[in-house]
């Protein structure tokens, strides 16, 4: 039986970064109530010009290079955005022409917070079913530019980051599962208002009713680890590292407490770069693998929630 492994991963955060201190001076907030609520201390916003793609293009190398593929190796891109570059061409596209790898299936899917979840489920399918020998898999954002930058409950959180995973065939058991969850009867908690069918109106940014939003992240994703637990027949005790969608601090400690996991046990990067949306997961990954906590045969628990509302989550031996 073939089964899917995680061989390299890798993440990007642009140059730029706002502090809560810088934040103060934009709108009516203070450092303390930010980290209080939140546990974000700084963000990374991308430079004039620079793009989604941009930035997964340097995470995808770096995942590329851990796992020793060939960029014009890679036979299978599944790319979680809700800020691509362009209507179309998809962002895939635009990064598997940058990446030489002609010819084959890429494609972005916009499960806003939840995209790198989706795109690592299908991912995973198609190199289980033998179809992918080398798959890339991206969740990259530029939230940055749908947020608007005078309304504080959402300019403290939201910022811009990439992450990337390569995927590989294994005879040993990497990805054990992937659940997956959409409810669009909560879409007006949280959105980005406007589009091509609807049309722009000249507002494109981000509106949430962050304390409802709260609430159901909490519930939804406790049941989401709890069912990823079950449908493996593995107790709580047996997971060394839980990596959790990287929103709010908060949201992470109910979690970890649903899970009776230490904080120890828990991969937290939300102080770095708040929250970035489909890349939150791969970045935190890619931090923790990179200094060394998360090591080869570790039991990850990935999960991650967002608008529509989206979620899921992934048990994977690493
Ligand atoms: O990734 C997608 C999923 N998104 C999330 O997971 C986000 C989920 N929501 C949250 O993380 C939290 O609800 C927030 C961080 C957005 C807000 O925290 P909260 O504890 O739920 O605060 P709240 O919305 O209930 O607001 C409490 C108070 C309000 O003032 P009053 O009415 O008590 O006087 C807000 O106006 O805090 C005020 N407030 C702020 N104060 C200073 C809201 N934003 C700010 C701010 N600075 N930036």
């Amino acid at each position: 039986m073939i089964h899917s492994r995680i061989t390299g991963t890798g993440s990007y955060l642009p140059e730029k970064v706002i502090t809560n201190f810088d934040l103060e001076k934009m709108v009516d907030t203070s450092d303390e109530w930010i980290r209080s609520r939140t546990g974000i201390e700084r963000r990374h916003v991308a430079a004039d010009g620079e793009t989604t793609v941009d930035l997964a293009e340097q995470a995808a190398r770096r995942a590329l290079e851990a796992a020793g593929v060939a960029p014009a190796d890679v036979d299978f891109i599944a790319f979680g955005t809700t800020t691509p570059d362009l209507v179309f061409p998809n962002c895939g596209t635009l990064l598997q022409q940058r990446l030489g790898c002609r010819g084959i299936p890429a494609f972005s899917l916009e499960t806003a917070c939840a995209g790198f979840m989706y795109a690592l489920s299908i991912a995973d399918k198609y190199v289980r079913c033998g179809e992918s020998k080398r798959a890339l898999v991206i969740g990259a954002e530029t939230l940055s530019r749908i947020t608007d930058w005078k309304d504080r409950s959402t300019a403290v959180l939201f910022a811009d980051g990439a992450g990337a995973v390569v995927l590989e065939p294994s005879a040993q058991p990497g990805l054990l599962s992937t659940h997956l969850h959409s409810d669009g009867q909560y879409k007006d908690l949280l959105y980005c208002a406007g589009g091509v069918s609807t049309g722009i109106d000249g507002r494109l940014t981000i509106t949430m009713a962050g304390n409802e939003v709260f609430k159901v992240a909490v519930l939804k994703l406790g049941a989401a680890v709890e069912e990823a637990l079950a449908a493996n027949g593995l107790d709580r005790s047996a997971i060394t590292w839980l990596v959790p969608h990287q929103a709010n601090i908060r949201i992470i400690q109910a979690t970890a407490r649903r899970l009776d996991l230490p904080m120890e046990r828990v991969v937290v990067t939300v102080q770095d770069h708040g929250n970035t949306s489909a890349a939150s997961v791969p970045l935190a990954l890619d931090v923790a693998v990179r200094d060394g906590r998360i090591k080869r045969g570790d039991l990850l628990l990935l999960e991650a929630f967002g608008g529509g509302f989206t979620w899921g989550s992934a048990l994977v031996r690493y």
